[in-house]
């Protein structure tokens, strides 16, 4: 098939490469003219694994444009890929996914035949039906479900394994508006393996929303349950291995530590928030799920305190600054509010990352960070293990506290005092 993608973010630019992958002729539009040319290089502006070799190995099916009339015309299928960012207040701001639909619905004006138009981006139950599909037809003066088909189709890609996740999915969502849109995207997914569900649009919406709502609470659970756990001096992960060879439970995303964060779960657990006031309703777990979160990374702050009561002028080490390792997305890392109480508390900052101290510097200019993991702990009284990289494990902790975020157990054996948050 002729497919175009628009928006290159992480989603966009991974589902275009792997579709290419697949046989299918990709046009990637976006406004980006570095990242066009980036792509048309066979060089991915982002880091994903495996992405670059996919890329390069398919760069006579890919090219990458700013023109949406060239990629809608020889095209015939098109997915909105672009991001929906928070607003201030927590909901959900659709505007690029808004233009989009503007941008397409113009250029199906002038296109001769049938066009699909499918929404990847995450947008709230009701969107796809009530804003782009209108959007699509007044500015194509078409008829959706005649003239052009619609279709949603959420994506489950992790940050980082984003190309795995799209190759290998447990399940394909295919909430379809019309029966022509759900048979071309069947076939566009032909070669999968995995169960394809068919539902309604905002059905598809939901499922999005309620997986990553549903994987934030198995986050938020264990950690409540490992707060509690740690307090008696039980090990939250052997508790985490019991319930979770339970088959209704399972054992994935059970790793207690210091929470969630990232470009996704926080922003799509505060849209369902604030969706439901708008609809009149509370949604009592989600409102739970994210206040346990926003408590969860400063408990290394009270156990830190449990052994230097004041932190005023005392050296703290910061170990890992992404939202998760092999990334340098700090969007939301629990890092932030760590290291914003421990300046709070006036203790000296000394962090490295990998990957995310450009990031993080930009958050906060002013802490010492170090060229290496080792340069922290150098005159360092305590040292917080935020990120599980596997640098950190192989570290002589000696004569340090160590207060260990996400259970890099080897630091247990050479530190002065090591406390894990709920181990
Ligand atoms: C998440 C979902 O996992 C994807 O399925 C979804 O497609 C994506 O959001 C999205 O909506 O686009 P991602 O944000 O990349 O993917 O990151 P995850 O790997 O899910 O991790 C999220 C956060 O949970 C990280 O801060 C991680 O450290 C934390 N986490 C994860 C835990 O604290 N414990 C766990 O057991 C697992």
């Amino acid at each position: 098939m002729n497919i175009s993608i628009i928006g290159t973010g992480y989603v966009g630019l991974v589902t275009g490469v792997c579709f290419a992958k697949l046989g299918n002729k990709v046009i990637c539009v976006d406004i980006n003219e570095k990242k066009i040319e980036m792509i048309n290089k066979g060089v991915p502006p982002i880091y994903e694994e495996g992405l670059e070799q996919v890329l390069v190995e398919n760069k006579n099916r890919i090219e990458a444009t700013r023109d949406y009339r060239y990629a809608i015309q020889n095209t015939d299928v098109t997915f909105i890929c672009v991001g929906t960012p928070s607003e201030d207040d927590g909901s959900i701001d659709l505007k690029f996914v808004k233009e989009a639909a503007e941008e397409i619905g113009e250029q199906l004006r002038n296109k001769d035949g049938w066009h699909l138009v499918v929404v990847k981006s995450t947008v709230l139950p009701g969107t796809t039906g009530e804003v782009v599909l209108p959007l699509l037809e007044r500015y194509s003066g078409k008829k959706a479900g005649v003239d052009f088909g619609v279709a949603m189709n959420p994506e489950f890609l992790r940050e980082g394994i984003a190309v795995r996740d799209f190759l290998e999915p447990d399940r394909i969502v295919i909430g379809y508006y019309d029966d022509k849109s759900r048979e071309v995207l069947r076939k566009l997914y032909s070669s999968f393996s995995c169960p394809i569900v068919e539902t309604s649009l905002s059905a598809a919406e939901m499922i999005k929303y309620a997986s990553n709502a549903f994987l934030a609470t198995k986050i938020s659970f264990i950690n409540e349950i490992g707060n509690r756990s740690k307090k008696i001096g039980i090990d939250t992960y052997e508790v985490a291995s019991g319930i979770g060879m339970d088959k209704r439970i399972g054992r994935a995303f059970l790793g207690s530590g210091i929470g969630w964060g990232g470009s996704c779960f926080p922003k799509d657990l505060n849209a369902l928030r604030y969706w439901a006031k708008e609809i009149g309703e509370k949604i009592d777990i989600i409102n739970s799920v994210i206040e346990v979160n926003r408590k969860q990374p400063l408990r290394m702050i009270d156990l830190l305190k449990k052994h230097i009561p004041n932190l005023n002028g005392k050296t703290v080490g910061v170990l890992g600054l992404a939202f998760k390792p092999y990334t340098d997305d700090i969007r939301e890392s629990r890092s932030i509010p760590v290291v914003r109480r421990l300046l709070e508390e006036k203790a000296i900052v000394k962090a490295y990352d990998p990957k995310a101290m450009d990031n993080f510097k930009k958050v906060f200019p002013h802490i010492t960070y170090c060229s290496s993991a080792v340069t922290v702990l150098e005159g360092s009284e305590a040292v917080l293990i935020i990120k599980k990289w596997d640098e950190f494990r192989r570290l002589d902790y000696s004569g340090k506290i160590v207060i260990d975020g996400r259970r890099v157990l080897e630091a247990k054996k050479t530190a002065r005092i090591y406390e894990g948050v709920c181990w």
